[in-house]
């Protein structure tokens, strides 16, 4: 049995071109956002390392999504984390942050440069303060999709990020990456947190500054 309408092809009419308007719990973090404070916890030969890193993190409202009768409302992502220590890139992450209004889902996709992406789900109301979401491997709908190597040498069976939204208008996140590191027996928790802070405004989506051009609203 399906919860989607018979119709799967038909697009809802009358959307709000608008993004920044209609991303729900979404609309806090659209923008750019520093956070100095950072803390990993990652897999080494032997054993935990604990770093401290620093990231810049970009949300841009992207144009309505409508697969058939499913409207999504989103940001574009790009995660760029570095330490003191230096120079090269410590971490990169780019993906999508998506709302569907009608059912409160909430997703993020991600895409790292190690050959790995992933779809995490939840569900929010449209002022949540937090979010969490959750993927799980082996799962085709909200799942883990790795290259060969980290298959067999860093195995991901889960991925589960937390978002606080803080009173000063900072957020706040936990990100939790279960991996089975060949040679241990126990589940590694690889976790990154920190707390970000806007450094400047979202761009309005594409149909937006159209529209805003055009004069219509
Ligand atoms: C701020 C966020 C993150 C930071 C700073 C970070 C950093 C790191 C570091 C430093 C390593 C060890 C690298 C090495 O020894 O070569 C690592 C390993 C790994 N990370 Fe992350 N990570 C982050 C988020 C994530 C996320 C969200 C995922 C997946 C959804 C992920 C998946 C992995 C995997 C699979 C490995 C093991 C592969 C390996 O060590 O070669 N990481 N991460």
């Amino acid at each position: 049995m399906s919860d989607f309408p018979d119709d799967i092809f038909t697009e809802p009419e009358d959307v709000d071109p608008d993004a920044l308007s209609n991303l729900g719990p979404l609309r806090r973090l659209a923008g750019v956002w520093e956070g100095q404070r950072g803390v990993d916890i990652n897999p080494k030969a032997d054993g935990p390392e604990q770093r401290e890193y620093f990231e810049r993190i970009e949300f841009h409202p992207i144009d309505p999504q409508a697969n058939g009768p499913q409207l999504l409302y989103g940001l574009r992502y790009h995660v760029h984390v570095n330490t003191r220590e230096e120079d090269a890139t410590f971490h990169d992450q780019v993906g999508y942050w998506l709302w569907e209004p009608a059912t409160g889902l909430v997703l993020q996709t991600i895409a790292i440069p190690r050959g790995q992406v992933a779809i995490a789900a939840g569900h929010a109301d449209a002022d949540a303060r937090s979010l969490v979401l959750t993927a799980e491997r082996g799962q085709t709908e909200y799942g883990i999709c790795s290259t060969t190597f980290l298959e067999q040498a860093f195995r991901t069976d889960s991925y589960r990020i937390e978002v606080i939204f803080n009173d000063d208008g900072s957020w706040s996140y936990v990100s939790d990456v279960t991996l089975m590191v060949r040679g241990q027996a126990e589940p590694f928790l690889h976790r990154d947190r920190n707390t970000l802070f806007k450094v400047a405004e979202p761009e309005p989506n594409p149909l937006a500054q159209i529209v805003a051009a055009s004069g219509a609203n």
